[in-house]
């Protein structure tokens, strides 16, 4: 069958605002919008103004109360536990409205901010549609964020209520979230005025007298008491949740995503780029921590009336590489969303797909990848052990959804490899030089989109129109940045190929290595210090430090290392992979003193590399690849 893609996208790009107005009739609406757009409002402009809806009804409500409350909204798969938890509509819309009633009694109201520091368990999904329930802003921090960075996003988004567990559970470990959870609160300047606090048998805690409320408990006396919640009218342009992800700095991006024009993206999404119809079960096997989480563990497939899975696992050693194909077998999921490194862990343990044949994957059809560049190589084993497409598709944190992929619901193109495929209805993408200057097709330079970003995107940084401005839109005006830089060949697909600032992506994760330098700085005998992402083959980069130590410091450098890679870890969390740090006697700069952290990332992974025309003292280079030599890194 033709892919109907071109036809498609020409029609959103002669009348994007109809286009959209298609979509939003998708979506049931309190009140309509006075505009599909508007221009002069917002940084950039706002969609669906003046209208009023709530993502809670149409996640939930709409199909408990109609012909999917029997349906399963909603399956917990613990890998760890080996418990599976499974909740139709109508059970969730039960359990969100028990929940909600705990948040209003605790003083929740419209436009409070919620943070959820939680596991991967059904009760993180309840807080995060309680909380869009009654118009909350929900905040959701990865669990694998450490205390500091807790306390960073509870200062930036001064919630009233958090939302969390006694503990997380790791592989080989359990992970305890109340000391966590209550340095944070120490560390941090902003009081919350209360924490609703989930019991995980695995290791419960104490609660706080005063300020933490039981979970169960409360949530139960709600549900005993029949206490009726209705769903809150927001404005479509009003916040539904604020996630925050790394910057150049230690201070996060606080990306805000509205109701209307996410639900909107969101729905179309999931028929027309996945491909998935409701009542399918689907599953993205990420972190409700990640934006991945958010868009497509709860609210796509949610809002399309699907079955979506919470797995709490990893792709391998839970027990062991045919984790996924289990999965997909045991809840008849047809397509999964997962990030490439998933893959490369897997075909690493069992490189010819060994595990693969004992599983019924019948229904399978589609695998998504994203979150970071799909290698080639993996992408064709995992077509050639599966045999199901694979897709692999380019996206942000700050989109929300997929910016290009070959778009299955609309009609597969034909694959190029290395291709996050062609640019998505909404998304004008375009190559320009560090001018601001269109480049030919097939040349590498700053990817950028056309503004208006469509709905779905982020209007703004949570109380920072400035900086979104500034990180976005100022460089190249009319267009916001991606920080992306790759190039569209003569067939318009699109190749993403690197970073242009400081972000590297470990495992999927996006990190700032600016924030690990400013902790590494904080280290008494360190004088200077950089970060860069080093290849690897599983996790594609991690993090290495190069530290220079004050003069003078007598101490057994090992013995620094040691410290710098555990005050990472106490800072930013484990989830930082920040495992290497090379002592160097002095960092390479150019003669303005800027440090050449991309041509120490070139010796690193043994790449080719020239010698900066500008460069300060050329003989630190060899001095640099030296000290790589013998921890065994670099050519
Ligand atoms: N709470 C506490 N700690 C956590 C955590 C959480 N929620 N999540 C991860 N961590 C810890 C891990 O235990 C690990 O700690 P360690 O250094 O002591 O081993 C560290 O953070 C790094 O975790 P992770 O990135 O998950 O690496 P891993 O080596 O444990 O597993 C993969 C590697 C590839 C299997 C895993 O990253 C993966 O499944 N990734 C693909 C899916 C994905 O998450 N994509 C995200 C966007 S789509
Ligand atoms: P995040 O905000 O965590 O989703 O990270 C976004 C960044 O991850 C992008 O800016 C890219 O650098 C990278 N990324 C995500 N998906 C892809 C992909 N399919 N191909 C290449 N890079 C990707």
């Amino acid at each position: 069958m033709a892919s109907r893609y071109h036809e498609v996208y020409e029609s959103w790009k002669r009348d994007p605002e109809g286009f959209w107005a298609e979509a939003a009739r998708e979506i049931d609406w309190f009140k309509p919008w006075d505009a599909v757009f508007d221009p002069n409002s917002g940084p950039y402009g706002r969609w669906f103004p003046g209208a009023e809806c709530n993502t809670c009804h149409n996640a939930v409500d709409r199909h408990a109360d109609g012909a999917r409350a029997e349906q399963l909204a909603l399956i917990h798969d613990s890998a760890y536990t080996s418990e599976r938890r499974k909740f139709t509509y109508a059970e969730l819309k039960a359990e969100v409205v028990a929940l909600a009633a705990v948040l209003r009694d605790r003083g929740v109201e419209k436009g409070d901010r919620v943070i959820i520091y939680m596991p991967m368990v059904p009760e993180a999904v309840f807080a995060m549609l309680a909380c869009a329930r009654i118009g909350a802003i929900h905040s959701v921090v990865f669990g694998g964020f450490a205390a500091k960075e807790l306390a960073t996003r509870i200062d930036d988004a001064k919630p009233k209520l958090i939302v969390s567990a006694s503990c997380g559970i790791e592989p080989g470990r359990v992970i305890d979230y109340k000391p966590l959870l209550d340095k944070a609160i120490e560390f941090a300047r902003h009081k919350p005025e209360g924490c609703i606090i989930l019991q995980r048998p695995q290791q419960t805690c104490e609660l706080t007298p005063g300020r933490d409320t039981d979970y169960a408990e409360s949530v139960a006396a709600a549900r005993a008491a029949a206490r009726k919640v209705p769903c809150v009218p927001v404005l479509a342009t009003d916040p539904l949740y604020i996630l925050y992800t790394s910057g150049t700095t230690g201070q996060p991006k606080g990306v805000v995503r509205d109701n209307g024009g996410h639900m909107v993206a969101l729905k179309w999404s999931m028929e027309n780029e996945f491909g998935v119809k409701p009542g399918e079960v689907f599953w993205a096997a990420s972190d409700v921590g990640w934006v991945v989480g958010h868009s497509y563990i709860v609210y796509a497939p949610l809002l399309h009336g699907c079955t979506t899975i919470l797995y709490e696992g990893k792709p391998v050693g839970t027990p062991d590489a045919g984790a996924f194909w289990r999965v997909i077998s045991e809840h008849g999921v047809v397509a999964l969303f997962t990030a490439p490194t998933a893959f490369r862990a897997i075909k690493g343990q069992d490189p010819k797909g060994e595990f693969v044949p004992n599983y019924d994957l019948s229904r399978f059809r589609t695998l998504f990848l994203a979150g970071e560049r799909a290698d080639p190589e993996t992408v064709k084993w995992a077509e050639q052990k599966l045999s199901v497409p694979v897709i692999d598709h380019w996206w942000q944190t700050e989109t929300g959804g997929p910016i290009s992929q070959n778009p299955v619901g609309l009609g597969r193109l034909p694959v190029k490899y290395g291709s996050p495929g062609v640019p998505m209805p909404g998304y004008d993408v375009r190559i320009l030089d560090d001018a601001g200057h269109p480049v030919t097709a097939g040349t590498l330079g700053n990817v950028v989109i056309k503004l208006p970003l469509p709905p779905g995107c982020l209007p703004t940084l949570w109380n920072a129109d400035r900086r979104f401005h500034d990180a976005y839109l100022a460089e190249f005006p009319g267009f916001y940045k991606t920080a992306d830089a790759g190039y569209i060949d003569g067939d318009g697909y699109l190749f993403i190929m690197a970073r242009t600032d400081d972000i590297i992506n470990v495992a999927g994760h996006r990190l700032s290595t600016g924030a690990m330098e400013e902790v590494l700085a904080e280290h008494p005998d360190v004088a200077e210090c950089a970060v860069v992402g080093i290849a690897d083959a599983m996790k594609g980069q991690v993090p290495c430090g190069f530290v220079v130590l004050n003069s003078g410091v007598a101490r057994d450098a090992g013995a620094v290392e040691k410290e710098a890679v555990v005050l990472v870890r106490e800072r930013i969390g484990p989830v930082a992979a920040f495992k290497t740090v090379v002592i160097i006697k002095r960092l390479p700069k150019t003669r303005s003193g800027k440090i050449l952290r991309a041509t120490m990332q070139k010796i690193a992974d043994g790449e080719p590399w020239t010698m900066p025309a500008t460069i300060d003292d050329p003989a630190i280079l060899d001095e640099i690849g030296e000290a790589l030599k013998t921890r065994g890194i670099g050519g």
